[in-house]
């Protein structure tokens, strides 16, 4: 059914992870092109969070086969790890350091050097808009400002591919709309986006193709606009329909 083709990015076959008796994610196929933003949209405990995990790497498939850049991520995780950049749900900064630190830090994990690292994290906090917090701690800076923090950290290897958790949740006005214009600007020059996502209006935006999983399973992949001819309405109202259930706010 799948085929490999150059320009798939992410390929998944029969991906299915077990938590004990749990299946979060229950035999799934997808696939995601260079250059392409993919949303995976569903209720809490659809298995976003698992899905977007396996594939940056963090842990392995119960059965099932996943490429990303043409690589098994049970054969060569760090060849993978070195081309993405991740958002993580939750925030895991270094509360011990400065913002300033914290990225150069990172940066060592990609050996990046501190003569390209130093003025590399300037520009990503000039680029998220906190460069004037610099030399801040971690614990002085508001969520939306760690939020965009992740987002600078995940930049620091200039990826090809970023994998986004609900970049966005629980962020001010303000540090939301900034995140989602930057992601609009990164897939602009042709960054591979994959995020989860509550808000349908900013998926419906910037996402060529979701997938509306619920329960483990993929319920549907398309584009935004082929849903809503499908189905009627937005495409919360596609959601709502698909999945029975109420957005999370
Ligand atoms: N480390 C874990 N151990 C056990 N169960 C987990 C673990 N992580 C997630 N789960 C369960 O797996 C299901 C899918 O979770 P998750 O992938 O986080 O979904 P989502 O991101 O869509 O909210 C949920 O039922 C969740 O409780
Ligand atoms: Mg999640």
């Amino acid at each position: 059914m799948l085929q490999l083709n150059p320009m798939n990015i992410v390929i998944a076959k029969g991906l299915t992870k077990n938590y004990g008796s749990l299946k979060a994610v229950d035999n799934i196929y997808f696939e995601i092109s260079k250059g392409e933003c993919f949303g995976f949209l569903g209720p809490n405990g659809a298995g976003k969070t698992t899905v977007m995990r396996i594939i940056y790497c963090f842990m392995p498939p119960t059965s099932g086969e996943v490429k990303v850049f043409d690589t098994d991520v049970n054969q060569d995780p760090s060849h993978i790890k070195a081309r993405i950049g991740v958002m993580p749900q939750d925030d895991n900064l270094d509360p011990d350091l400065t913002v300033f630190e914290n990225l150069i830090v990172y940066a060592r994990y990609f050996d990046i050097k501190k003569k390209d690292s130093e003025p590399l994290a300037r520009e990503l906090l000039e680029f998220v808009g906190i460069a004037e917090k610099t030399h801040v701690k971690i614990g002085d800076l508001s969520g939306g400002m760690k939020r965009r923090l992740v987002l600078a950290r995940s930049l620091i290897n200039n990826p090809e591919l970023l994998i986004l958790d609900e970049p966005t949740t629980g962020l001010d006005p303000h540090s939301r709309h900034t995140v989602w214009e930057k992601l609009h600007y990164l897939k602009s020059i042709n960054t591979t986006l994959i995020l989860t996502t509550h808000y349908m209006e900013e998926a419906e935006k910037l996402c060529d193709r979701v997938a509306i999983m619920d329960s483990g399973n993929i319920l549907t992949i398309d584009s935004p606009s082929s849903l809503m001819n499908i189905h009627g309405g937005n495409l919360e109202d596609v959601y709502l329909k698909l999945t029975g259930k109420a957005l999370r706010e």
